[in-house]
Formats: C-alpha cells, structure tokens, sequence
C-alpha cells in the first residue's frame, strides 16, 4: 500500500505526526527518507511530542542511536556512518522489537531491519509544502490507508 500526502505547511506536517501516533505499537518501525531539510528531524519531533516525550529531540547523526524513554520508548537512529557495513548487531536487537525505532539512512542496514516496515520519503516542495509518500506492508498496510484522511 503506497499512498502520497500534500502537507500545505509546517502545521499540517505535525497533524500528520499526531495522527500517526495512535497506530504506533512495540516494535514498530519508521523508515525516514528525505533530502537535507526535507523535514526528518522535524516530523521526527513532532512525533516524540505526540508520544508525551518531553525531551527535545534532535538529529543522531553523531551518536548513530538516541533513545527517549518513554511509555512506549523512542529510538531515533541514523544509520549514516554504517554506509557499507548493512547491518548492525546492536540496532537489530532493537529495530522490530521494541519501543519505536524512526531510522534515517535505513538502506545501509538493509539486513537488520524487518520485513515489514513504514517508509515515509519526504519531498521538499516549496519553502512550506512537502509531499509525503508513505508505504507499508504487513501491518503497516491499514495505517497508510488511515493517514492523511
Ligand atoms: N511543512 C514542513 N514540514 C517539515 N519541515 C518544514 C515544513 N515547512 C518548513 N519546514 C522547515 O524545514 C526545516 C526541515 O529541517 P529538518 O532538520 O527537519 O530536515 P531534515 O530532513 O532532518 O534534514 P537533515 O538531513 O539535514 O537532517 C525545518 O527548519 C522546518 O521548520
Ligand atoms: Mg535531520
């Protein structure tokens, strides 16, 4: 299931967040695609807001993971420096598992993802608009049918 979203301005892109975070679930994975200043690290945000993580998040370009304890845990993870490497014991004991892992850069560790995950490739479009394509398979199907509605 593939579906593309407008998102007008910075408002509708937390509308999307907010309503993305009543279909999250232990183990549920977030596969964030999108060019510099696309809009990761923000959508990213607005969705720990929506989770009632209090933190500020930022990027984990340094750190490769950042986790945000929660109820329901945050993983944010930027998999950029394991370009070559596809995989990584550490993440994969995570990702799929627990908490809510939003991963950057997820195609340099291919092997340790899920079968099954939600893939959200961000366009820039205008200073404002953005154009989100979301697909999912597996479980992730009926929430891409539930978004931007
Ligand atoms: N509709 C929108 N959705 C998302 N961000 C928007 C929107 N309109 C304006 N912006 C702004 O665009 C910028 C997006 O930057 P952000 O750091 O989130 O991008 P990124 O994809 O994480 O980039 P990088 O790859 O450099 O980390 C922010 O300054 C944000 O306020
Ligand atoms: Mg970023």
């Amino acid at each position: 299931m593939e579906k593309t979203i407008f998102i007008k301005d910075i408002n509708a892109m937390k509308r999307l967040a907010f309503q993305l975070e009543p279909c999250l679930f232990e183990g549920f994975v977030l596969c964030l695609e999108g060019d510099l200043g696309a809009g990761k690290t923000t959508f990213t945000q607005f969705l720990g807001q929506a989770m009632g993580i209090k933190d500020h998040i930022n990027s984990p370009t340094f750190t490769i993971m950042k986790i945000y304890d929660h109820d329901l845990r945050l993983y944010h993870i930027d998999a950029y420096r394991l370009q070559g490497q596809g995989y990584d014991q550490d993440l994969e004991d995570v990702i799929g598992i627990e908490g809510v892992s939003v991963i950057e850069w997820h195609q340099y560790i291919q092997e340790s993802l899920p079968k099954d995950v939600l893939k959200m490739n961000i366009v820039w479009v205008s200073n404002q608009e953005r154009q989100v394509t979301i697909e999912g398979t597996g479980p992730y199907e009926n929430i891409v049918k539930t978004l931007g509605r």
